[in-house]
């Protein structure tokens, strides 16, 4: 048999080959060559049940299964390159990983190579690949929002007693502990780390043995595979198995969440390194200098982790969109979903990373918080709540307290420098204790309520975290 007919899979049916522009459009080598490892795990996996089912003989299998792994060493030390069709050297051109993988075997094991492809079809065999690759990026993924929970939990304890101004709307509204505030991000990480090992469980599951999508006349073993592959189930459906692709979506989701929380911490770091606000200090490793203006120190690695999580959105906005309305099964359409699957990955990976050092690395200014916190009318509710005790409904509380901070605004000072006389004139309730109050770590020793701000509940919550994730 010649080489051609081992390398181009479907030349039997064909008098003339693809247009070469066409093999350029549609060849998708340079994104799913990434795939290699899982795509040779994979066809190991298919050719050993094979053997066991004697739909080949062992010795067949052997030998196609060494050159295999033989194959896999040559991608690694690059002595096979697996190029795009305009620049590889070889006769032929792969459209894809799979094809580039197998015609490769052709040339190492000649016609034997062709028995690897027995029940199985590119449509099941890609979306195993891909399922191989979302577990492990998905379990490297989760263990990287671990290492930033960490880092989080490491400078809410170095600087717990640090106290600042909470803000709703954008202005200062109420005092908190920094630590408070930072051990808000270890929540909504932890929620994500969650997503992830939620979508794990419906990505846990072979497609293999689906075939094109009817399934195969072979005696095969599905489940033998799913298990030789660490995979806990099977995609049941064959149809199904070939034509869905929502555990991806489920990922790309997942991506988006944790990147938009992370756009969040960037834009605060971002706010809190200005020199308006000045709370925080990026390390220098972070920052870049400005070609023309000498002072500057810009914080664009920030700026760039809020700025990539629109790629993110886009990866989920395209998959979605390209999924929209397919008829099953199998559709070409298919392949641009790892584009998509390996911009958000590698993006929401890079940017836990960057945030994870930037954490582990920043200084916060705690003079500044407290300088801002003496200021203004953070403490209000204090007074109303002080009210409130007294037997006062909350909204009256809330108007007299009001009319207080209108008084103090009006004369630029702050509610301490009122008199009691005034403070009377607006409520009987009143007294000299009310003073007391005008703190903000009193205001936070006050705090009674589960999860709240309060320095007992604080340090609690960090010495639980500490236990769950060292
Ligand atoms: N490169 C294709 C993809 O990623 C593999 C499956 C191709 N199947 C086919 N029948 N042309 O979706």
């Amino acid at each position: 048999m010649k080489e051609g007919k081992g390398g181009k899979v479907w030349k039997g049916r064909f008098r003339t080959p693809l247009h070469p522009e066409a093999l350029q459009f549609s060849s998708c080598l340079c994104v799913d060559r990434r795939l290699y490892k899982e795509d040779i795990e994979g066809s190991i996996a298919h050719v050993s049940m094979l053997a066991k089912q004697e739909i080949l003989t062992r010795k067949e299998a052997d030998k196609i299964v060494r050159a295999l792994e033989q194959i896999e060493k040559e991608i690694e030390s690059r002595k096979f390159k697996l190029d795009s069709p305009a620049t590889s050297s070889d006769r032929f051109v792969a459209e894809d990983v799979h094809m580039a993988i197998e015609a490769r075997l052709f040339k190492k094991i000649g016609p034997l190579a062709g028995k690897l492809h027995t029940a199985r079809s590119r449509n099941d065999q890609v979306a195993l690949d891909e399922r191989l690759y979302l577990k492990r990026t998905s379990t490297e993924i989760m263990e990287s929002i671990r290492s930033l929970q960490r880092a989080f939990v490491t400078v809410a304890e170095k600087f717990q007693d640090v106290l600042m101004p909470g803000y709703t709307h954008m202005q200062r509204a109420q005092p908190v502990l920094l630590a408070h505030h930072l051990l808000a991000y270890v929540y909504m990480l932890d929620r994500d780390h969650d997503r992830f090992r939620d979508c794990l469980k419906r990505i846990d599951a072979s497609p293999l043995g689906a075939a094109a999508l009817a399934g195969t006349s072979f005696p095969i073993d599905r489940k033998r595979t799913a298990r030789m592959l660490g995979l806990s189930n099977i995609v049941y459906n064959s149809m199904d198995a070939v034509s869905d692709r929502d555990v991806q979506i489920e990922f790309l989701s997942a991506c988006s969440i944790t990147q938009m929380h992370l756009s969040r911490l960037a834009e605060e770091l971002l706010l809190w390194s200005s020199q308006e606000w000045r709370f925080a200090e990026i390390a220098e490793e972070f920052t870049t200098g400005s070609s023309i203006m000498p002072q500057k120190r810009n914080p664009d690695i920030a700026e760039l982790v809020r700025g990539k999580t629109g790629r993110v959105y886009g990866s989920l906005m395209g998959m979605l969109t390209m999924m929209k309305g397919l008829p099953l099964a199998y559709n070409r359409d298919l392949q641009e979903d790892k584009s998509f699957l390996f911009d958000a990955a590698d993006t929401t990976t890079d940017s836990l990373r960057m945030c994870t050092l930037m954490m582990e690395s920043i200084h916060f200014q705690s003079e500044r918080f407290t300088k801002e916190l003496r200021s203004d009318f953070l403490l209000a509710t204090e007074l109303a709540d002080f009210l409130v005790r007294k037997g006062l409904p909350f909204r009256t509380a809330h108007a007299c307290v009001g009319e207080a901070v209108a008084l103090a605004s009006d004369r630029r000072c702050s509610l301490s420098d009122l008199t009691l006389p005034e403070y009377r004139k607006i409520s009987k309730l009143f007294d000299e204790s009310l003073y007391k109050l005008l703190d903000p770590r009193t205001s936070i020793e006050l705090k009674r309520s589960v999860g709240s701000t309060s320095p007992a509940e604080v340090k609690a919550d960090i010495r639980g975290w500490r236990k769950r994730l060292w």
